[in-house]
């Protein structure tokens, strides 16, 4: 596996590998990886030639309080991983590679509003912004043929599948479905936080997304999403996890579900001690 640091070296591999007809695809990450960004690299291992992952934990994305600081950082690990996994090409840029003019003066991109403003963006202010930033930054450097992202973020999946269309990258995005430990439990890097009780009490969150999932498509259009929202939260309050949100929106712009809507998302977010824990499902609802 060939490893890259500066913008320089990026820049002329990937313009080597465009003239040779060679396919890239890119999953990007902030490391600390686990099965899920490896099913990541899988994917884009099925879809191009080569596959470019990239390490890189991106300040402008953490708030004031956020674990940017703490932010598990394993190279070695990461390094073994990817290359077990297949990955060709490991990008992992510092500071000055990916913001030049620092980060005081960075040119930066702001998240399509109307996704943005909901959920995580509500509770992470200017998240999706340090997201997309970097995001547009990274895809600048490598120049990839694909992006591949996990649905366990799903909202900033559809955020980047706008940064795409809107902008008008020549990128085609592939969408990886959530990998989960045995419990249930999403996994993620931030899951090393939880002692062994919190792992316990994490993975009803996914027994709960389950039992929403049930809910919704047996009661077809009759259904009351506020009551089953309202039921689900307090169902995680009395395990002890404390919950921002259960919501059920629509899938394609995460709006308030409307009767008729066949494909809708439930997406969760909850803490458990100082651990903040997200995860998501898709319903689909038939013969609406
Ligand atoms: P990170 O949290 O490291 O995640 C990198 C990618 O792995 C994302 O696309 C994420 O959705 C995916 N992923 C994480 N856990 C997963 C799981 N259990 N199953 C499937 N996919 C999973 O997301 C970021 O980094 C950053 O915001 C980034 C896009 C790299 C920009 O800095």
């Amino acid at each position: 596996m060939l490893q890259l640091e500066t913008r320089e070296q990026m820049h002329s591999i990937s313009r080597r590998w465009r003239e040779e007809g060679v396919q890239t695809a890119f999953v990007p990450t902030m490391g600390n990886l686990h099965d899920g960004h490896l099913a990541l690299v899988r994917a884009a291992r099925r879809v191009a030639d080569r596959v470019i992952a990239s390490i890189y934990v991106n300040p402008t994305q953490f708030g004031a309080g956020e674990d940017y600081q703490t932010y598990p950082r394993t190279l070695d690990a990461d390094r073994k991983a990817l290359e077990q996994a297949g990955c060709d090409l490991l990008f992992i840029p510092d500071h000055a590679t990916v913001y030049p003019a620092g980060l005081d003066d960075a040119v930066r991109v702001l998240a399509a509003p109307a996704l943005s403003n909901t959920l995580e963006g509500e509770r992470r202010p200017g998240h999706f912004d340090g997201v997309v930033t970097v995001v547009a930054r990274l895809f600048n450097l490598v120049s990839p043929d694909y992006a591949v992202f996990g649905e366990k973020d799903y909202q900033q999946l559809l955020i980047i599948r706008r940064l795409v269309d809107d902008l008008g990258y020549d990128i085609r995005i592939i969408p990886v479905p959530t990998v989960r430990e045995a419990s249930g439990l999403a996994m993620s890097s931030r899951n090393n936080y939880l002692a062994e009780a919190q792992r316990e009490a994490a993975g009803a969150l996914s027994r709960m997304l389950l039992e929403v999932v049930g809910l919704v498509e047996e009661a077809g259009v009759a259904v009351d999403f506020a009551a089953i929202e309202r039921e689900a939260s307090s169902g995680l309050q009395s395990l002890g996890l404390q919950v921002d949100y259960v919501a059920i929106r629509s899938a394609d712009k995460l709006e308030l579900p409307g009767e008729n809507d066949q494909k809708l998302r439930v997406l969760v977010a909850a803490r458990s001690g100082k651990t903040r824990l997200i995860d998501n499902m898709e319903i689909i609802r038939v013969g609406i």
